[in-house]
This record gives structure tokens, C-alpha cells and sequence, in this order.
């Protein structure tokens, strides 16, 4: 394997801030060809990706408005333009949904399917070049969101993936990882 390949993997990192650039469709197709091998258990292709430009993000930030806020969704206008808001924090926005495709395999197998599939996504757009994070939050699993993506029950949105352009001048600076000795562990003494 190539030092370049593993060097690229370690300093993967995310942007909280990006450009008003994204990559394009054909971009992203060919982006998606290097996560589709995503390790997949009966190979379900249990997970899909819903994309959002433009003012479309606004109807994500309206759902999770409306699922963070309740029942003061109608009363409190200005908390809602700030929840609204957050979804243009990047111009582009990739959902990611894990979708059970088959009861006789775990669930969680599922969903690790889907998860992996978007740890890759977001190495591919960073080694790609674009600034790239994984965001959730309080609305996430909440009825609206979820009526917003049609999903059944059975069904997860594991978040979204931010991306945009690095901003020129954002630090480059490795950041502190930690020590991968610290993950390999042994059995417990018999
Ligand atoms: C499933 C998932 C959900 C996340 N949700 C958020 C979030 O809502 N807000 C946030 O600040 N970071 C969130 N993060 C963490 C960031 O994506 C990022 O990994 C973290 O800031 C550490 O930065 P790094 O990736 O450069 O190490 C989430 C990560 C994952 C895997």
C-alpha cells in the first residue's frame, strides 16, 4: 500500500468552516465509486445519500427546527431562523441514510454499513480536497426530520456531510491524535 494513501488517511481532519464551493454530481459519482466497496455483510447496499444545494438545505433547516423546537417551533421565530440557518453553513449537504433492507441480519449490521460508507465519503471529498464535517444534532431523530426523508421505522438518518472549499489560509497544522497503541487491547486474563 502506498505511504501516500496512509499519510492522506491520518491527516484527515474536519472543516467546521467552509467555502460557497462543492464539488458537482460527476464529482461526487466519482468520488462514490471509491466507497461503494464498503465492506457489506450479504451485500445489502443498506444505505442511500439524499444531496442538497441551494435552497433545499432551508427545508432540511426548517424540519429540524420544527423537531428541536416542538411546540414553540410557532411561537419563536428568531430561535427558528437560527436553526434554519445552520443547514447553509456549507453549500452543499449529504444525508446519509442507513436503511434496513433485510430482517434476518441485524440491524446494527446495517447501520455499520451505512456508517462506513460515510467515514469513506468523507475521506474521499477530503483527499479530493474539500473541507468536509459530519454533523447531527438535537433534531436529528426527531418526526419531522424523518417525515422530511420519508424514512419507515426501520430506517436511521445518520447525519450529514458538510462540504465545501478549504478556506484559504485555514490551518494545515497536524492535529493531536491519539496514540493508536491505546486501541489494541488483549483478552481479559483467565
Ligand atoms: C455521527 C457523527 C455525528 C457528529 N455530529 C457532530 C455535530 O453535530 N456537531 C459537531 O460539532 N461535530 C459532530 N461530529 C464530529 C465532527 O464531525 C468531527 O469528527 C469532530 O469535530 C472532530 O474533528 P476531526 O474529524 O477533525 O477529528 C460528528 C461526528 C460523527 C461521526
Amino acid at each position: 500500500m502506498s505511504n501516500d494513501f496512509l499519510e492522506t488517511m491520518a491527516a484527515r481532519r474536519s472543516s467546521s468552516s467552509v467555502t460557497e464551493q462543492a464539488p458537482d454530481d460527476d464529482e461526487l459519482a466519482r468520488l462514490l465509486a471509491a466507497v461503494v466497496p464498503v465492506a457489506d455483510h450479504k451485500g445489502l447496499r443498506p444505505w442511500r445519500l439524499v444531496v442538497h444545494r441551494g435552497d433545499e438545505r432551508l427545508r432540511v433547516g426548517d424540519a429540524l427546527a420544527r423537531g428541536d423546537l416542538g411546540k414553540r417551533h410557532e411561537q419563536d421565530p428568531k430561535a427558528v431562523a437560527k436553526l434554519r440557518k445552520k443547514t447553509t453553513r456549507a453549500p452543499l449537504l449529504l444525508a446519509v441514510i442507513a436503511e434496513r433492507r433485510s430482517s434476518s441480519l441485524p440491524k446494527w449490521e446495517q447501520e455499520a454499513v451505512a456508517s462506513g460508507a460515510a467515514h469513506l465519503l468523507e475521506l474521499a471529498l477530503f483527499a479530493a480536497g474539500w473541507g468536509v464535517m459530519w454533523r447531527t444534532g438535537s433534531g436529528t431523530d426527531t418526526k419531522a426530520v424523518r417525515r422530511l426523508y420519508g424514512l419507515h421505522k426501520r430506517d436511521r438518518l445518520l447525519g450529514w456531510l458538510y462540504v465545501g472549499g478549504i478556506k484559504p489560509g485555514s490551518s494545515s497544522k497536524a492535529k493531536k491524535r491519539p496514540d493508536p497503541d491505546e486501541f489494541l487491547t488483549r483478552l481479559p486474563q483467565e
